[in-house]
């Protein structure tokens, strides 16, 4: 199932996307819609014990990890203040991160059927967003930020990106339209380039 106006920011870590859910949000609302912008890990509790395992201050097996990002993804979602609430007051959802995060990273280091099976009751938004980059150019950006987490190092993030291309030739047939946008342009023209395929599908 594609919830329509739900929109969707995906790339390797550095790759930009939390400053394109900024950009794009703002230029949204400049252009008069109504968005809500949100991110995976969410901001909630569940999300908080992500980024504990993320920083490495707390430890979990991979595969309770795949567990962790559906249940933020389900509160997300379905939970109060989420993706569908939104979307039922007629404005437009644009989330940094969604399902595909979980299909490129928690296929890496475990049982790779898990992320498949326990992320697809999940809806499908009607475009994904990649932000195309090579792994040694966002990791040279990321080590400019400070504290790296765990999945921030090379061969990581090279097995990440190549799953990415995976996963998004999977869901080509699915209804979601997939845009692969260069990264290594300026934020701001990486934000047009976005808003110009958007704009189309606000009808
Ligand atoms: P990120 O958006 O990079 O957070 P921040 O920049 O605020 O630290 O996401 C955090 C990390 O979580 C990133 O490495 C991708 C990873 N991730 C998964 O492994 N699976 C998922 O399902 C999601 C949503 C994120």
């Amino acid at each position: 199932m594609t919830l329509r106006r739900f929109f969707v920011l995906e790339g390797i870590d550095g790759s930009g996307t939390t400053t394109q859910l900024s950009l794009v949000g703002k230029k949204l609302i400049q252009l008069g819609h109504s968005v809500q912008t949100s991110c995976e890990p969410t901001q909630g509790p569940v999300g908080a014990l992500i980024r504990q395992v993320l920083s490495g201050k707390a430890r979990l097996g991979q595969n309770a990890l795949a567990h962790l990002f559906a249940a933020d993804r389900e509160e997300h979602v379905n939970g109060s203040g989420g993706i569908r609430e939104c979307l039922a007051k007629g404005m437009i959802a644009l989330s940094d991160r969604y399902l595909f995060s979980s299909l490129a990273y928690q296929t890496i280091s475990e049982d790779p059927a898990l992320p498949f099976s326990i992320n697809a009751p999940f809806p499908l938004p009607e475009a994904l967003f990649f932000l195309d980059i090579d792994p040694d150019i966002s990791l040279d950006r990321i080590r400019g930020r400070g504290e790296l987490e765990v999945f921030e190092n090379r061969p990581f993030q090279m097995e990440v990106a190549r799953r990415y291309r995976c996963v998004l030739g999977l869901f080509g047939e699915t209804g979601t339209k997939i845009y692969s946008i260069d990264a290594r342009m300026e934020p701001e023209a990486i934000a047009n380039e976005i808003i110009d395929k958007l704009i189309p599908l606000l009808g």
